[in-house]
């Protein structure tokens, strides 16, 4: 069979990571082999993605996309057959010796026994071969995504690695992996009704035990990229961008985009990742050239997937790398100046500069020792629900809106505009005092009063509010301009103008100034409305000064 997409019709996962995938329904009855491709068996080579290895990624043997290949039996051979075929092709074919099998120990409260008939189907094949058993975590594969086929599993392993998955797909199970190993579900194991085979083999680790390699990054599939990059570039780095560049490309070629949902986040996240370290090396004068190993990559898949078309790899890679680099660099200034890196603050990071979690980790070294892969997804995940509420707020609501603003009536308009301006004061004030750009994290503006959070480790003191306060009170005094100008959203961060966090910026923005051109006192990027002359604004009073979650701090004031 040809491998199907890495984009998988379940629902339920977020890509093909197994061979079976595409077969799940004929393990399970609801489709019939033999009526769909004349035969109970089959073979494949499945493209696979798991991005629960990400992390590792840059060690001897991690990948996020590798091809899998397998054969599979719904109701014709089993266990005999299976260990048979796994073992001639890794013995006779490969002319590989196996270190040693395992099979699976059993599960008595779940009501599987030990797997001594796959013991024994070993045995008679090689008397001397030992066999080990193992637990349910290493032997028992399955389900994948919601429920699904699952079962006993018995590996080949052969210098050391684990070469060969042989499952056993006998049984059912309605729920997912997790729950099933928590040992807590209610849930039961059914016997399926014909007993189904898949087996899985890692193309890149079978060629590296057959090449002798060490590592699969010295195999034929790599070796040319890890070859052209620059000497001084870390063994680690390379294979990162040797893996993501790789992974990518298969990606976009089965139509996924860049974007910050679900697939495309996990692309953008590759990719980001490889145009980050291309940032880093350039700083030192050292060339990636992305676009080589691109090359590279595609002279050695396209006799095998010969519809991958260069041009939109390269133009996706290209308009990725634009869209990014614009606030890369802004992105990494500040993160240097972030004293604590948490959930939150590394969160901001991500969603304003588009820094990837790992750049963040890898960066900021010691000031983001506690910060978790687990929590900054948690975060993400919140965020992503507060803007949808949001989004659903505002189509769903009434009264005015102007720029960034809604108000029941114009009365109300009024007021909130003058403490938006007044917020656009204080930030740039506070900055005056605390000596450094503020990473805004947000702000609200009611009736009463304004607000908004911003990353800072510790408390502003009583005296440095006073300061703020007197400042932005004294450019009130002076009724300085308030005008704006539409620039490229790049040239905007250029000038130096402060983003917000909760926006989503467009190619072109609005940049809101407070003061004279050459002597401006505040400049960020804004949606308005804003008054025309601080004057308009009236006396400011901070009147809390107080820590929200993930280190920030939250500022609300009043105008008298
Ligand atoms: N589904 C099993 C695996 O992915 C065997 O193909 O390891």
């Amino acid at each position: 069979m040809t491998s199907s997409s890495l984009l998988p019709t379940d629902p339920s996962v977020l890509f093909t990571t197994a061979g079976m995938q595409q077969f799940k329904d004929y393990y399970t009855g609801k489709a019939d082999a033999f009526k769909d491709f004349g035969s109970l068996n089959t073979v494949s080579i499945q493209k696979s993605m798991r991005t629960s290895d990400i992390d590792e990624v840059g060690d001897e043997s991690h990948l996020t996309f590798f091809e899998m290949l397998g054969n599979f039996s719904f109701g014709g051979y089993w266990k005999k057959e299976a260990i048979q075929y796994g073992y001639d092709f890794i013995t006779k074919e490969m002319g590989l010796k196996i270190d040693y099998v395992t099979v699976f120990e059993g599960l008595a409260s779940a009501g599987v026994p030990a797997d001594e008939e796959s013991e024994r189907i070993w045995k008679a094949i090689d008397s001397d071969l030992e066999v080990r058993r193992a637990s349910i975590q290493d032997n028992f594969w399955g389900p994948t995504g919601n429920e699904g086929p699952c079962g006993p599993t018995t590996e080949i392993y052969v210098n050391g690695v684990e070469i060969w998955n042989i499952v056993f797909n006998e049984f059912f199970y309605p729920g997912s992996r997790d729950e099933l190993l928590s040992g807590t579900s209610l849930k039961k194991l059914e016997k399926l009704k014909t007993s189904g085979i898949d087996t899985g083999m890692g193309l890149e680790r079978l060629a590296m035990v057959v090449q002798k390699k060490n590592n699969i990054f010295e195999t034929d599939l790599f070796s040319s990229v890890i070859n052209r990059l620059h000497s001084e570039i870390s063994e680690r780095d390379k294979r990162i961008i040797a893996d993501h560049i790789r992974a990518s490309i298969f990606l976009i070629h089965d139509g996924i985009r860049p974007s910050n949902k679900e697939q495309g986040y996990i692309l953008r996240r590759l990719m980001r990742r490889v145009i980050t370290l291309e940032e880093l090396y350039n700083q030192k004068q050292i060339d990636i050239s992305a676009y080589l190993a691109i090359n590279d990559f595609l002279s050695i898949y396209s006799t095998v997937y010969s519809d991958i078309v260069e041009k939109i790899v390269a133009d996706c890679w290209v308009a990725e790398s634009n869209k990014f680099y614009k606030t890369l660099k802004i992105g990494l200034k500040e993160l240097s100046k972030i004293s604590h890196l948490d959930a939150a603050s590394a969160f901001k990071l991500y969603e304003s500069f588009g820094l990837p979690f790992e750049v963040i980790k890898e960066m900021g070294k010691e000031k983001a020792f506690g910060l978790s892969r687990e929590e900054f997804e948690v975060e993400r995940k919140r965020h992503q629900e507060i803007s949808r509420a949001g989004a659903e707020r505002k189509f769903g609501g009434h009264g005015m809106k102007e720029g960034d603003l809604t108000a029941e009536n114009a009365e109300e308009m009024k007021k909130k505009t003058r403490l938006h301006t007044a917020t656009h004061l204080v930030v740039a004030s506070l900055e005056k005092v605390l000596g450094q750009k503020l990473v805004q994290a947000g702000s609200d503006i009611n009736i009463e009063r304004l607000r908004f959070d911003f990353a800072f480790s510790r408390k502003i003191t009583p005296e440095e509010i006073k300061q703020a306060e007197n400042i932005a009170n004294e450019i009130v005094a002076k009724d300085l301009p308030v005008s704006f100008v539409e620039m490229d959203t790049d040239e905007a961060f250029r000038v130096g103008a402060s983003g917000v966090f909760k926006h989503k910026y467009g190619s072109r923005v609005k940049v809101y100034s407070i003061g004279i051109e050459g002597d401006y006192f505040s400049r960020e990027l804004c949606g308005g409305p804003h008054v025309t002359h601080t004057g308009e604004i009236g006396r400011i009073k901070i009147i809390k000064e107080e820590s929200v979650s993930g280190g920030n701090r939250r500022i609300r004031a009043i105008i008298e």
